[in-house]
Order: C-alpha cells, then structure tokens, then sequence
C-alpha cells in the first residue's frame, strides 16, 4: 500500500521572489475541492491522529516545518515539511500525525473533498480493524 509521496512543484520565481503553483490534476493527482492551513501549533502538539475514507491530502509547510508520519498500521514514514516546495501527498484510509511544529510553521492542506466529520476514523484500534491488522 502506498503511504505517501513527495511532490516536488515547479519553481516559477524570477528576480522578483518565488512563486510555486499547485493545479489540481496536474500538479497534484486529484482536483482541488477544499484548502486549509494549520499555524499556531507549538511543538508539543500532535495533531490529526486520523484517517479518512475519501479525502486524499497534500500537505505543504508554506512557512516554517513540521513533521508527517503516516502509517497503514503495518508500514510507517515520517518526513519533515520544511519547503514550500516540496508537498507531501496523502492518499485516503492513511492514519496521520502531524508533529513537532515550528513557531512559524504555516501548514498548508489541500484536499479533494468537502468537509465531512463521518469520513473520518479517529480511534486508531478501529483502524486498525478496518484494516485487517491483527495488533
Ligand atoms: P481536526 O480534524 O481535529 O484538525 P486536525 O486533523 O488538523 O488536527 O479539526 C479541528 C476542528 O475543525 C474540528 O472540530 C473539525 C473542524 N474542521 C472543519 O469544520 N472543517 C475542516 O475542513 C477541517 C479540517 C476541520
């Protein structure tokens, strides 16, 4: 099962600073429906501790860093946000946590859904289950 994969954007900068654009299908392998970003988390914080039925995620540190681990509960990666262009893609039923933000991490997330809470597994043992892995 694949649990992750780095996505290294185009640099579009110039003279005049950087600029990266990210085009659903294209750059990432789904179309966007939904964007949001995660700051203001201190590095004590572990966020996510989820998987999600539909939603496929990419997940880019505009600013500052952060760490990704993700498991399918046999296999595991932990890789470090750290440029804002380099995303991290997500597919879906992939259990996540987000980790050890910096002050100034700004944690972009782009995903191919709308908002749903009941597409969401937050009980690990329940994923685990979902998933055939025998603890
Ligand atoms: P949560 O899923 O716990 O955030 P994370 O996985 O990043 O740690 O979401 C926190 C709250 O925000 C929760 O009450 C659900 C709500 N929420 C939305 O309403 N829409 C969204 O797109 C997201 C991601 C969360």
């Amino acid at each position: 099962m694949e649990l992750c994969r780095l996505l290294d954007f185009k640099d579009l900068g110039d003279e005049r600073g950087k600029l990266v654009v990210i085009e659903g299908n294209q750059d990432i392998p789904f179309e966007i429906k939904r964007v949001f970003y995660i700051y203001g988390s201190d590095s004590q914080v572990v966020r996510g501790q989820h998987a999600n039925k539909e939603s496929e995620f990419v997940l880019i540190n505009v600013a500052g860093k952060s760490k990704v681990r993700v498991t399918d509960g046999v296999g595991e990666h932990i890789v470090e946000l750290n440029r804002p262009m380099q995303g991290i893609y997500i597919p879906k039923m992939i259990w996540k946590d987000m980790y050890d933000f910096s002050e100034d991490s700004v944690l972009l997330v782009i995903t191919n859904t709308h908002y749903d809470g009941k597409e969401y597994i937050r009980d690990y043992d329940e994923y685990l289950k979902v998933m055939g892995v025998k603890k």
